[in-house]
């Protein structure tokens, strides 16, 4: 079993490099924000909490989203692996997480970064909101605090990845089917090792 975040500001390419790797590796792909998401369409009592904090570009609790986590995972069978979009994004969500995986004798195999620059990132993200009409993508305002919030509670990630090794980047700007190979061959080149 191999497991692999894929990291970035909002926006990086995360979720779309996230939907084909996981069908070319057979990895459950979880994405906490697509989850919430889903939650708030259904009307749910989850879905009715975080709204307003999806709304303002602030991060959901750790306790709701470790909550979510260890339920996917415990309902996933059929899998080479998890490959975690949008998670962690605290010191906290990925201490649990390795807590987690250690328990069914897994690990973090490679955490893969996707850096992107903040004019090409809002960029992205307002004009998604004309096609896919998230709402969080809609307003500029938003769109910035997504951003600011991700340089203060998620960023610091980074230097803890640095320091526990396989942590890999690659800049986000190139297309989608160039950062899929160079990604295939990280992930390809890892399990050679
Ligand atoms: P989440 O859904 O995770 O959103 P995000 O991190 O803000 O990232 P996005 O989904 O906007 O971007 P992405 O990197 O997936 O890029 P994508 O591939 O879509 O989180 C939403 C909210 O939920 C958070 O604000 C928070 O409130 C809450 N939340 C979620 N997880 C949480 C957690 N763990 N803890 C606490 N709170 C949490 O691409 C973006 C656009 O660019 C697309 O239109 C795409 O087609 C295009 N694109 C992608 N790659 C390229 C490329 N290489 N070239 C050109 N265009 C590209
Ligand atoms: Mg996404």
């Amino acid at each position: 079993m191999k497991n692999f975040i894929i990291f970035g500001p909002p926006g990086a390419g995360k979720g779309s490099q996230a939907v084909i790797l996981s069908k070319k590796y057979n990895l459950k792909h979880i994405s906490t924000g697509d989850i919430l998401r889903d939650e708030i369409k259904n009307r749910t009592k989850l879905g009715l909490k975080v709204k307003s904090l999806i709304d303002e570009g602030v991060l959901v609790s750790d306790h709701i989203i470790l909550e979510i986590i260890e339920s996917v995972i415990k309902h996933s069978k059929g899998y080479s692996g998890f490959l975690f979009d949008g998670f962690p994004r605290t010191e906290n969500q990925f201490t649990q997480l390795k807590r987690m995986l250690e328990k069914l004798g897994h690990r973090v195999d490679a955490v893969i970064s996707l850096v992107v620059e903040e004019e090409v990132l809002i960029k992205r993200m307002l004009s998604r909101a004309q096609i896919e009409g998230r709402e969080d993508d809609a307003n500029p305002i938003v769109v910035k605090k997504r951003i600011e919030t991700y340089r203060e509670q998620t960023e610091p990630l980074i230097d803890i990845f640095t320091k526990r090794g396989n942590y890999f980047t690659l800049t986000g700007n190139d297309t989608i089917e160039n950062n899929f190979k160079k990604i295939c061959n990280i992930i390809d080149n890892l399990e050679t090792k």
